[in-house]
Formats: structure tokens, sequence, C-alpha cells
């Protein structure tokens, strides 16, 4: 497995770097940014190349979806094969083998009892297909009542409307506040820094936090479609699950008769050091999100994974015709379906997932050998991803870890920050030296920021 850019392209001429200003940039301060661009112009394996042409590690995988590394030639082959052969197919009324092939090979990668797909292009996609198929599952069980959605405080589930309103994240609906989704409770995070500050992998207080949704029972008797979680929250910060949290929240679900949603856009595809989230923490829940990981980012696609009682309700519920009004134009998209068929056999012909399940203790090591340093008040990590949480400045939350991150990148290492939060997801062929490269980055510029 080839873990160096042997062959990184020289930097483009100045002539060659576009104008700025016409791209209005998603999740970026647009105007900093464009005062001082950070530029990639290529990529292969662990490394990215920017536009001077250093070479910067990606600690990140990207945003937690390159999961094989950067550039597989696989991929790429298959790809281009495919857009020669068939650039695009019709996904309404008509199909092509491909996206059922791919459908089929994940479907024996999911979790026992799962084993029906819904492709979209992206995570946001996947959220509100699996919120609205959970609308319609109910309508066709004669339940019709159940129509309200529970979040979790602290949840990024993309941003359509659907995802932005079970999400939990206060500047992703203020501009938009009054248009949210009108049926929707959230559930309290579980992120306890009192308590569980320091934990290695899973923190051992919290699993009451989802007694909560027995409270919104209460209050809501027999209304509740779904409860969305990530098993893991990532965009929040990297959130880990209380021991016994999922299994409490599968338990109430259970109960009540509420379907469990987990978002595993970003917990999916061996990041966990398991194929899925639900596999990691032996929880199983009745649909699944996916994206990111599924094509290794080379082409969008999002999936909704869910149990075949779900698909068998909404088809039989319909006496002829459409049984589900809802589609993409690019579902199942060929090359797409292409790309997640050549990752799904990296992963498994590699083995990425146990590989990466084979660098969790080292990689532990590696996220707490930052405790200590300098303006650090929690270290966490579950297989490979870490959050390493910084004390905000006074008025000024999240600059010193956006700096930091400016800094690590300066150094020649990406992570990301969320708020005050470093987190890092690096694809799963990443080495150990490499690894190690990164943590003494990370402590290098916190000793450099102030
Ligand atoms: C858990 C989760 N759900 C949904 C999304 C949205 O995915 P996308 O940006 O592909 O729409 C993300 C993106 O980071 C995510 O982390």
């Amino acid at each position: 497995m080839a873990t160096e850019t042997l062959n990184a392209p020289p930097a483009p001429e100045a002539s060659a770097i576009p104008s700025l200003e016409e791209l209005w940039m998603p999740f970026t301060a647009n105007r900093a940014y464009k005062r001082a661009p950070r530029l990639l112009v290529a990529a292969k394996d662990m490394y990215y190349t920017d536009a001077a042409g250093r070479q910067v590690l990606d600690g990140t995988a990207g945003l937690w979806c390159v999961n094989a590394g950067h550039c597989r030639d696989e991929i790429t082959a298959a790809i281009r094969e495919q857009a020669g052969v068939m650039d695009y197919a019709p996904p309404f009324q008509m199909g092509h083998p491909l996206a059922f092939e791919l459908a089929q090979h994940l479907s024996q990668m999911l979790p026992a009892g799962i084993d029906h797909v819904f492709f979209g292009n992206s995570g946001s996609e996947a959220v509100d297909t699996a919120l609205k198929i959970a609308l319609a599952y109910w309508q066709a069980k004669g339940q019709p009542q159940r129509t309200r959605l529970i979040g979790r405080a602290r949840g990024y589930h993309g941003v359509g409307f659907g995802g932005m309103s079970v999400g939990g994240i206060a500047t992703n609906t203020k501009q938009f506040s009054a248009q949210t989704l009108p049926l929707v409770d959230h559930l309290p995070a579980t992120h306890d820094l009192a308590k569980n500050a320091f934990s290695r992998g899973q923190p051992a207080h919290g699993a009451e936090f989802a007694d909560a949704l027995e409270e919104l029972v209460a209050k809501h008797g027999d209304t509740i479609a779904a409860v969305i979680v990530e098993p893991v929250a990532g965009s929040t910060g990297v959130l880990v699950p209380p021991k016994g949290y999922l299994d409490r929240l599968r338990a109430i679900c259970d109960k009540h008769g509420i379907l469990l949603i987990f978002d595993e856009v970003i917990t999916g595809f061996g990041r966990l050091g398991a194929s899925f989230a639900a596999e990691k923490f032996g929880v199983t829940p009745d649909m699944m999100t996916l994206a990111k990981g599924l094509t290794n980012a080379a082409v969008p696609m999002g999936a909704v994974c869910l149990r075949r009682e779900i698909y068998d309700a909404v088809i039989n519920a319909s006496a002829s015709g459409i049984e589900f009004f809802h589609g993409y134009t690019y579902s199942g998209h060929p090359l797409a379906a292409a790309a997640g068929l050549a990752t799904l056999e990296i992963y498994r012909s590699e083995r990425l997932f146990e590989r990466a399940a084979s660098l969790e203790s080292y990689w532990a090591d590696a996220v707490h050998s930052l405790r200590g340093r300098r303006n650090v008040i929690d270290c966490r990590n579950i297989g490979i991803v870490a959050g390493i949480e910084l004390e905000a400045r006074p008025g000024a939350v999240g600059a010193r870890g956006f700096e930091t991150f400016l800094k690590c990148f300066e150094l020649g290492v990406m992570v990301r920050s969320t708020a005050d939060t470093i987190a890092l997801s690096p694809p799963l062929i990443v080495e150990k030296p490499q690894i190690d490269r990164m943590f003494e980055t990370v402590a290098d510029a916190l000793e450099r920021v102030e």
C-alpha cells in the first residue's frame, strides 16, 4: 500500500490560479479566505499538494470521507471506464446494473436485518430521505399520527430543511429559524466534560442521557415517528457515546415502537475500526444514513439503508404505481455506483476496517499524549477519530481552534477545527509515523497559538 507521494505535480503557475471572487464558498469565512487562500491542487494517498507545491499530510481524510486514501487507481479507473460506457441513466422507471450491484454489495456488509438501499448524492439528502421514509412508513402502517421527529442537541445531519431541523446546532438554523420543521424535538447532548474528560474510548458516564426520550414520549405519546442520532457526533467535536447510551436508546425506541435512525455518514466504512458504528457498538438501528466513505468521496453519493420490513410496508401499502414519491435525478448515478463498487472492493481486499481496528490503540496513545498541553481541556478518541478540545478564549469561541487549524496547515498537516475542538480522522491507510507526525504537529501548533 503506497502512502507516500512520489510524483507530486509541480506547483501551478501564478497565472493558473483563478479569480476567487465569483465563488460563494460553503461553510467558509469567504472574506478571510479570499484574503489568504488555501488552495489544494492535487492529492495522492495520504497527501495533498497545495498551490505552492507543498505536501500536506491529510489528517482528516478530506472531510471525513477519503477513507481509502486519495486518488486510488482502482477507483479512478472504474470511474473513467464507466464514463466511457454510459455517462448517465435515468433512475425513475429505468435502471442500470451498477446501481443494483452496489445496493447488493452494500447490503451484504450491513448489520443483519438491514438489507435495502435508497441512493441519493450526499449525507444531507440521505438524512432527508430517511426522515421521509419514516413518515411514509408510519402512514403505510396505519399510524399516520406518528409525525414527530427527534434529533439531539449538538447533532449534525446536513443542511437540508429536514437535517437542519433535527440537527442541534444553533448557528446552522439561526439565519433560517422561522422555517425549520415544526414537529421536532431534541434529546440532550451526551457530552459531559465534568465527568468524562480525557476518556479513552467510550466515556463511563451518561447512559442516562437516553432517558430524555422517555420524557418526550410522556409528553407526545404515540406521535413520535423516529429518533435520529449520530452514533459518534463528528461535526460538533467528536462526541463519543457513553457506555450503554445507544443500547438504552434502542431499548426505549423498541418499547414505544419508535424508529431509530443512525446517521453513519461519518462513522460508516471503517472510521471506528468496524464496518459501521452499529457493528462497533453492537446496536442495530432501523435505518442508517451513509455518504462520504461510500465512494471514497471520488464521486458524490449518499444512501439510506433500511430494514426489509420498512421497504415492504411502504411498497405494499400502494395498490399499484409509484410507491414512494421521492428521488433524485442522480440517485444511483452510474459514475458514483462505479466508484462505490471499486471503493468497497478496496475496503475488502485491503482489509482496511481491520487495519483501522489494529491501529486504534496506537492512535489512542497518540491522542492522549496531548493531555497536559497548553489550553487542552479534553482529549477524546474512538476508532481512528480524535477530538482535542481547547479552552475557548473568553468572548471568542472558536478563535483558538481555528488558529490552531491554520497553524497546523502552515506546518504541513491538515486537521479540522469545529469551534475549539481540533478533529482528526485520517484515511485508514495511515502509517504509524504519519500518526506521530500529526500529533507532534498539533502539539507544536498548540505551543505557538496563544
Ligand atoms: C453525520 C452527518 N450527517 C450528514 C452530513 C451531511 O453530509 P453532506 O455534506 O454530504 O450533505 C454530514 C456531513 O458532514 C455528517 O457528518
